[in-house]
């Protein structure tokens, strides 16, 4: 039997079923926060808010983790907002990407967070903790939302501020963006808060400003009422059992895809 060929020997076997794409930009945020930007494959289709398997191939093995896709569905390419873990076996690779390099994507996305689980209303509340703002970013960027909701809260909470840059940078965005900054106009409000550093004006948890009733003062907004106010709750698994118990002590019921009812919760995966 003959000995491979150099080039076979070395070259990395992409899996079946799976997109492989070109990483377009990387920018870090800080020492654990980082977002990318990808080619987006022909065929792929996805409803703004679902998530779908990110990988690297590490070794000859593939390394798949959960993301949310940031980008809304109209987009072009894929966006990516990730937590770097210093020892996470896919994390601790992919915040070495650069442009050029190739990241794998498993090909079925699928999710709770997407307009299609609610029932109509007016008032749309996204509740996010950390990187549970990614599905979010996704969906303040599909005009869909607009013309579902007449006003849509965006709420996202961070020990400290350099943690909130990507939210910031999404407004800002979204109101230099000709088509965008005009379907969202001034529906859109932004609710940025921090726990853990007190150079900011907004301060506490977000159940914390729930029961306190801050959130809705500062917005100027009635508390929250099942028959106008819908909600989406993206963060870790504490965070998803308390902001769900305020908005089901309120009268809100939970549901799903094939269930549409008044709120959705996701669980913010961690890499
Ligand atoms: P805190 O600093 O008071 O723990 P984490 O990085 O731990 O996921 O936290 C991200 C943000 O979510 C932090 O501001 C944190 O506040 C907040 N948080 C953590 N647990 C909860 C919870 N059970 N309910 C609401 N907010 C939470």
């Amino acid at each position: 039997m003959n000995a491979p060929a150099k080039t076979e020997e070395f070259a990395v076997k992409i899996p079946d079923g799976v997109y492989a794409e070109t990483v377009l930009s990387v920018e870090h945020f800080t020492d654990h926060l980082f977002r990318f930007r990808m080619t987006r494959p022909a065929g792929f289709r996805f409803r703004s808010g679902e998530f779908a398997m990110i990988g690297l191939m590490v070794g000859d093995k593939p390394i798949y983790r959960a993301y949310s896709i940031a980008s809304p569905s109209w987009d072009e390419e894929i966006e990516i907002f990730s937590i770097k873990v210093p020892d996470g076996p896919l994390t601790s690779h992919l915040q070495a990407i650069k442009p050029g390099d190739t990241v794998l994507m498993r090909k079925k996305p699928t999710g709770t967070l997407v307009l299609d689980a609610l029932t109509p209303g007016k008032r749309l509340y996204m509740f996010s903790t950390g990187t549970g703002i990614a599905p979010f970013a996704s969906l303040i960027r599909d005009p869909e939302t607009y013309e579902k909701f007449d006003e849509v809260i965006l709420t996202h909470t961070c020990r400290e501020v350099a943690e909130l840059k990507y939210g910031f940078d999404l407004m800002e965005e979204i109101r230099n963006h000709e088509f965008l900054s005009e379907v969202v106009g001034t529906k859109l409000k932004h609710y940025p808060t921090v726990t853990r550093d007190a150079a900011f004006p907004y301060q506490g948890r977000i159940t914390d400003l729930i029961d306190n009733g801050k959130l809705f003062t500062d917005l100027g907004v009635p508390p929250l009422d099942p028959v106008v106010d819908r909600g989406m709750i993206c963060g870790s698994a504490a965070m998803l059992k308390d902001t769900k118990e305020r908005l089901e002590n309120a009268g809100l019921t939970e549901g799903a895809n094939n269930k549409p009812s008044e709120f959705v919760i996701e669980r913010a995966f961690v890499g």
